[in-house]
């Protein structure tokens, strides 16, 4: 029996910066952003979303395509985030609430930076090889912010994205064996008293690659698929620059031919998203599995696709995936186009009123101005309690 990701969709931000507006800011040409790190541009998260509402958007295509049966066998619900909107209560249980899931559902939140997405899913494969007949709704929600003038702030992004785990799944089977690597190191972290990252970008780009190094290593010590046999490789894409730099290192390492076509061949699919995005930490890899099957003209049906997961701190996962037959039937490459192209380009100055979350701490009652045209939001925080609505541009959203 195959186990894997039979249904998937992304959600961002209905407004960009363009990064060419960022670029004269910080003093520099756009080529070090376009060319240095692989951006055009970056969602901006409205200040009526967060997590919850991301994630909301991005499972409510998936929650509508199913039946009513369907949506009772959803007995798990995980979601992924490192930008999480409370210590306590799982940001999961207010999107199993918006979506209207059965309450016969355990629903958890994860947290191990960018790479926590990936543990979601492998623990969604053992529940459901437990029990095929469930069906485990996996969610990655971020919104990724670094400070005002820092190198980090031209990679920062937000989105989320959906995934229903299931036995014989429309889209890609996931191998059973994994590749993976674990070292405590301080690369990029959040103290609790912070709404941005602290971030050591030069050890980061390092410690990524060393953990690549690691997962492949323990992937082939496990008996995993030698390179050559992978057709496709979908990294962790905090920058898509940074996929470029992880890819041109596994070749290295494996000893393959350098050949720049081939290589280029083998990842550029799966960066077309997350150049328009910017980084979605949790969901910035599984963005870019939704590009790489979005996009690829060729049919990818048979073909083997190698993924990445890296999470500072750090974690990284190396792991295979085999694309299913007629997977482009169930893909929703029409909609995810137009969710970008319908965002609305803000300029700096927009962009600089709204980078700062609404993040009152005295515990009074703040209402939340309804801006974002996504399917969710944040209407008030009061008493202590965020509430969420369902916007009136919820009766249009993508199927
Ligand atoms: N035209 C083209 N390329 C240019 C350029 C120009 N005018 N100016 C600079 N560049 C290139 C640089 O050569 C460099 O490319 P290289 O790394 O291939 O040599 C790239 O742009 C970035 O320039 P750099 O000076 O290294 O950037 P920076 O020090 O300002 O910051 C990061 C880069 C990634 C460290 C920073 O964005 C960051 O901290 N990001 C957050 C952390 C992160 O995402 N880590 C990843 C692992 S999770």
């Amino acid at each position: 029996m195959q186990l894997g990701i039979d249904d998937l969709a992304f959600a961002t931000a209905d407004r960009y910066l363009d990064l060419a507006d960022l670029a004269p800011v910080h003093g520099v040409e756009p080529a070090k952003y376009t060319v240095g790190l692989g951006q055009d541009r970056m969602s901006v998260a409205a200040p009526d979303e967060d997590v919850v509402t991301l994630a909301a958007s991005a499972a409510l295509p998936l929650v509508e395509r199913m039946s009513e049966q369907d949506r009772a066998s959803i007995r798990t619900v995980l979601l992924a985030t490192e930008s999480g909107i409370d210590q306590s209560k799982s940001a999961g249980v207010y999107v199993h609430r918006l979506l209207g899931l059965p309450a016969a559902a355990r629903v958890v939140e994860l947290k191990q930076a960018c790479y926590a997405g990936t543990s979601a899913l492998q623990m969604a494969l053992a529940l459901v090889a437990r029990n095929p007949e469930q069906k485990v709704l996996v969610i990655c929600s971020d919104v990724a912010r670094y400070d005002v003038g820092s190198s980090g702030e031209p990679t920062q992004g937000c989105g989320a994205v959906a995934m229903l785990v299931t036995a014989n799944p429309r889209l890609v089977a996931i191998e059973p064996v994994s590749g993976l690597h674990t070292t405590d190191i301080m690369d990029f972290w959040r103290p609790n008293y912070r709404t941005t990252a602290v971030v050591d970008g030069r050890l980061s780009l390092r410690a990524y690659t060393d953990s690549l190094s690691g997962a492949w290593a323990d992937l082939q010590a496990q008996g995993g698929p030698a390179f050559a046999d992978i057709d496709t490789f979908v990294y962790h894409q905090p920058f898509t620059k940074m996929a470029v730099k992880a890819h041109a290192h596994l070749t290295r390492l494996v000893g393959a031919p350098r050949d720049a076509e081939v290589m280029d061949a083998q990842i550029a699919d799966s960066l077309r998203y997350n150049r328009e995005i910017g980084n979605s930490y949790t969901a910035s890899m599984y963005i870019g599995l939704v590009s790489l099957l979005d996009h690829a003209t060729d049919d990818l049906a048979g073909s083997r696709i190698g993924f990445f997961s890296y999470g500072s701190g750090a974690v990284g996962e190396f792991f295979t995936g085999v694309v299913q037959p007629g997977y482009r039937d169930h893909l929703r490459t029409a909609a995810h186009r137009r969710l970008l192209d319908d965002r609305t380009r803000i300029s700096h100055a927009e962009y600089s009123a709204i980078v700062a979350p609404v993040n009152p701490v005295d515990g009074g009652d703040h209402e939340v101005p309804a801006s974002t045209r996504n399917p969710f939001r944040l209407a008030a925080i009061t008493g202590h309690q965020r509430l969420y609505e369902r916007s009136a541009a919820a009766a249009t959203a993508v199927a």
